[in-house]
């Protein structure tokens, strides 16, 4: 039987970093209130020459120095970004020219936070069907660029920053499931309400800005994890005691919380980084997994679950044998 396995990870956060005291110079809000609503302590933030191709084609070239593969080893490339570069082409296009690599299939997967479930997901369906056997699975945002920064009711949620993963084929375990879903119903309670095809002058400021009936989103987010935990407990045949890390999608710790007491998961075995980088959208799961790969926590060999929920709304999980 054939695998996708995880032979490399890294990832890239702008150097730039902003904190909530910053914030607080900027709007009415408090250090006090984001952390204890959200958890968050700062967040990094794009320069004006950094953009979505550029972190992910750094998170890019890491993760393949940790796998040791090289531009002509790579046959798919998918990236799962809210904040692509250009319309078209595809910010994958865009990477795969500057990584050098030549000919392969390098799309896009738009599923919001929800991103890098999907790209792992079609990744690993090419990997186990024979159609690629070394495959960048990138995850990468630039939502400082669509975060309207009067808005304390969103302006202090999100973060910038990419990472990635080399997905190869192998005989050993690697991805052993993934869920993806979608439920198109709650468009209006996040999103980005203008666009290429419906115009932008609905907007006030005639730019794109997240809008978010936060408490809504919240209420879907933990119910939504309650129905991913189920799920993978059924694939797990109950025994969620094999799972030795939980790597969820970092929007807000209460949200982690919550969906790790639905898991039965304790929390020294929950990765968190939503301290440090808020939420990065379609970045904050290869994100937090490159950074408890690199402090030592997460080991060859362990299993994790993955699982995340964003816009659309969309969510998906996948338990992973590093
Ligand atoms: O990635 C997936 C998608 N995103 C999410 O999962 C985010 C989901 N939502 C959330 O994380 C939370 O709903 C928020 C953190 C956005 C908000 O927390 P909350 O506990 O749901 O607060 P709330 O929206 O009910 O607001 C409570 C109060 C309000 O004041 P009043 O009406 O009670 O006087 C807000 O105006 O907090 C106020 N508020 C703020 N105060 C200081 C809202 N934002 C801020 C702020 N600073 N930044």
């Amino acid at each position: 039987m054939t695998y996708a396995r995880i032979a490399g990870i890294g990832s890239f956060l702008p150097e730039k970093v902003v904190t909530n005291k910053d914030l607080e110079k900027m709007m009415d809000t408090s250090d006090e209130w984001i952390r204890e609503r959200t958890g968050i302590k700062r967040r990094h933030v794009v320069s004006d020459s950094e953009t979505t191709a550029s972190i992910g084609l750094a998170a890019a070239e890491r993760a393949m120095a940790d796998a040791k593969v090289g531009p002509a080893d790579i046959d798919l490339i998918i990236v799962g970004t809210a904040t692509p570069d250009k319309v078209f082409p595809a910010t994958a296009c865009m990477i795969q020219r500057r990584l050098g690599v030549k000919g392969c299939p390098a799309f896009d997967v738009q599923a919001a936070c929800s991103g890098f479930i999907y790209a792992l997901d079609i990744a690993n369906r090419f990997i186990k069907t024979g159609g690629a056997t070394t495959a960048l699975v990138i995850g990468a945002e630039t939502l400082s660029r669509i975060t309207n920064w009067e808005d304390r009711g969103t302006a202090v949620l999100f973060g910038d920053g990419a990472g990635c993963v080399v997905l190869q084929a192998s005989d050993e375990a690697g991805i052993i499931s993934t869920h993806i879903h979608a439920d198109g119903e709650y468009e209006d309670l996040l999103h980005v309400p203008c666009g290429i095809s419906i115009g932008y002058d609905q907007t006030r400021s005639g730019r794109a800005f997240i809008e978010m009936n936060g408490n809504a989103v919240f209420k879907r987010a933990v119910e939504t994890f309650d129905k991913i935990a189920r799920e993978t407990m059924a694939d797990l045949e109950g025994e969620i005691g094999d799972i030795d890390w939980f790597v969820p999608h970092q929007a807000n710790m209460r949200i982690i919380t919550a969906a790790a007491r639905k898991l039965g998961m304790p929390m020294e075995r929950v990765i968190a980084t939503v301290d440090e980088h808020a939420n990065t959208s379609g970045a904050s799961i290869p994100l937090a997994l490159d950074q408890a790969v690199r402090d030592g926590r997460i080991k060859r060999g362990d299993t994790l679950m993955f699982a995340a929920f964003g816009a659309g709304f969309t969510w998906g999980s996948a338990v992973v044998k590093y």
